[in-house]
């Protein structure tokens, strides 16, 4: 320690520019601690913007951008400006957009995408007054394919894979899946693809639906069959070469998440040995395992994570993963972002549909970092390499049962962006006000603003009688399931979240809302003329 001192004496005899040099070089949790070493440091610090703003960011857990022209000092306001209007609530602009009818949409990476009728494709990139990014709006219209079942894209990319509306006659596709690589500014074939550009896929049940992932150059399709659930199917390819690099096929696993560059998370509806069913979580390190069509039981760097067992009256009917953006995913650099949300900050959010009488639907948000805190278990999936969910899921994570159901809830399934997490309600305790509510699992801004004083709550918020409360809480009270009701045990979860809610009379009840990066988007299909996306801009 006296060590440690005298290399602060001797660096605080410095002239002041040497010192700002020296700390440069520090990385951020350093200069943090250093800001509480001595006054003369702290003042050093505090007083030096790019300090503060990498100090902040950390905290904001945001990345900086690698294409902006502004001053730091231009870059501090805007970060410090959002996170305030996020933390209250407070947008600075509304706009909506009409629903198309063709039935097809996309939210990914800040554009909202929908096709329509005529076959062409609506962009919108979505404005951001903190970010200081202009709304753009353009079309295109592919030549092929000429029906598009569904689609997926990554704007940073420039990429769009659209799904070939499946060929069939007799009951029977005809072909296998064709799957297009596409530019999303022209339509035509992407210009970083190597071979034709289309990859073409063995998967024969006619009425498949698909979710669709792109991160970097790993393009991940689900395949989920109507027909015959056993045969699911989940394919890992580079897009650019059109090489498989995973490919499962199951009746276990009903979703999945990227959740890393080399990690994929799949959601498990299985039996327990004693017969029930339990949900698992499924970590797979695809990079290590081969292109080969195998089931799960095959797997060869994986590992699995159990949810608390179900009371053997529950029957499980879902059990769905979500989570945004993509592992790597920055904003394209001619938008010239000054930050974005950071790779590491992002929440998984299941969402369980359980019965006992009646259906109930339960909520668990699980930070990244608490899944790939484990990755040392990585093997062959055995019983042994399996987590049980009292090692993980206590600390790690908050389970709840939603307040009231919105039955839109998985149409409209961009509940979540980085770490913020967002729900409507329309209940008695909102006095049947549509109300949004954003629940923000950021660690390290939770515990600054319980630090600067903020309110923190005794009890778990979606306990709350009344939302009258139209400020922003820290929510550090655990959230209980009591044992013998859904679940066999009683199960507790406590990681902390902040949470502020505010009333929206002018919007249709039922409507749901999604978030992004700087907007929540508020879907409302019931009018009678058309639906709008009402996209409110922080
Ligand atoms: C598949 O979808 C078609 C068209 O929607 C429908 O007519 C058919 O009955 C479906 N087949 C099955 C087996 O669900
Ligand atoms: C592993 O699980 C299976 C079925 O779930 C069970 O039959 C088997 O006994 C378990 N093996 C061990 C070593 O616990
Ligand atoms: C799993 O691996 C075993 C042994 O290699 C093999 O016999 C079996 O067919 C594989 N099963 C699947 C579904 O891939
Ligand atoms: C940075 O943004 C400008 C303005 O949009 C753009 O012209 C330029 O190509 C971008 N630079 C890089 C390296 O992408
Ligand atoms: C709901 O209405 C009651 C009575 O009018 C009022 O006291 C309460 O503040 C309202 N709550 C909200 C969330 O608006
Ligand atoms: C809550 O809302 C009421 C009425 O809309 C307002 O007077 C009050 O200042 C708000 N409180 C906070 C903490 O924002």
């Amino acid at each position: 320690m006296s060590n440690v001192a005298e290399h602060f004496h001797l660096l605080l005899t410095l002239p002041t520019e040497l010192i700002i040099g020296v700390l440069t070089e520090l990385d951020v949790l350093s200069l943090v601690k250093c800001k509480s070493v001595c006054r003369q440091l702290h003042d050093i610090i505090a007083e030096t913007a790019s300090f503060t703003y990498e100090i902040e960011l950390a905290i904001a857990e945001q990345d900086d951008g690698t294409n902006c022209s502004l001053s730091v000092m231009e870059k501090l306001e805007l970060l410090r400006n959002s996170q305030a209007r996020w933390a209250e609530l407070k947008w600075s602009s509304q706009r909506r957009y009409h629903m198309q009818d063709a039935g097809l949409w996309e939210l990914f990476g800040n554009v909202l995408a929908q096709n329509t009728a005529g076959g062409s494709f609506a962009f919108v990139q979505l404005p951001s007054e903190s970010r200081k990014i202009p709304e753009r709006k353009w079309m295109v219209k592919p030549d092929t394919p000429r029906l598009v079942r569904d689609f997926g894209m990554d704007p940073s990319q420039d990429l769009l894979v659209l799904i070939e509306l499946p060929q069939w006659s007799a009951g029977r596709m005809d072909r296998p899946h064709r799957i297009y690589m596409r530019s999303m500014s022209t339509a035509t074939k992407h210009p970083l693809t190597t071979g034709s550009g289309l990859i073409e896929h063995s998967f024969y049940d006619p009425n498949t639906s698909y979710s669709i992932k792109i991160s970097l150059d790993v393009l991940a399709i689900f395949f989920h069959a109507t027909n015959d659930p056993s045969v699911n199917e989940f394919v890992i390819w580079e897009w650019k070469t059109g090489h498989k690099k995973l490919h499962l096929v199951g009746d276990e696993f009903g979703s999945f998440c990227l959740l890393s560059e080399r990690h994929v998370l799949l959601s498990l509806i299985s039996e327990s040995p004693d017969g029930y069913d339990q949900a698992e979580l499924l970590v797979v390190d695809f990079e290590q395992e081969d292109y080969h069509k195998k089931s799960i039981v095959n797997i060869t760097h994986g590992f699995k994570l159990s949810l608390p067992a179900f009371h053997s009256s529950i029957l499980l009917r879902s059990f769905a993963i979500s989570s945004d953006p993509s592992p790597s995913w920055a904003p394209q650099s001619d938008l010239e972002a000054p930050f974005h949300v950071s790779q590491d900050a992002k929440i998984f959010v299941a969402s369980i549909w359980v019965q006992k009488d009646a259906l109930r639907h339960l909520i668990l948000l699980i930070p990244q970092n608490t899944l790939l805190r484990h990755k040392n278990l990585l093997g062959p999936i055995s019983n042994e390499s399996t987590l049980a969910w009292e090692a993980w899921g206590p600390q790690g994570s908050r389970m709840t049962e939603k307040f009231t159901r919105n039955p839109s809830f998985e149409v409209w399934a961009c509940h979540v962006y980085g770490t913020r997490f967002i729900l409507s309600e329309c209940s008695a305790r909102s006095n049947q006000t549509f109300t949004l509510q954003v629940f923000d699992f950021n660690q390290r801004a939770l515990r600054k603003a319980i630090s600067q004083g903020q309110r923190i709550s005794e009890i778990d918020v979606l306990d709350m009688d009344s939302l009258e409360c139209n400020s922003s809480v820290c929510v550090t009270a655990p959230s209980v399931f009591p044992a013998g009701d859904i679940f066999r045990e009683e199960v507790k979860t406590t990681l902390p979240y902040r949470w502020v809610s505010e009333p929206m009379p002018s919007i249709h009840p039922a409507s749901s809302p999604m978030c992004a990066e700087d907007s929540i988007i508020v879907v409302d299909h019931f009018r009678e003329d058309r639906g709008y996306y009402h996209v409110f801009t922080f």
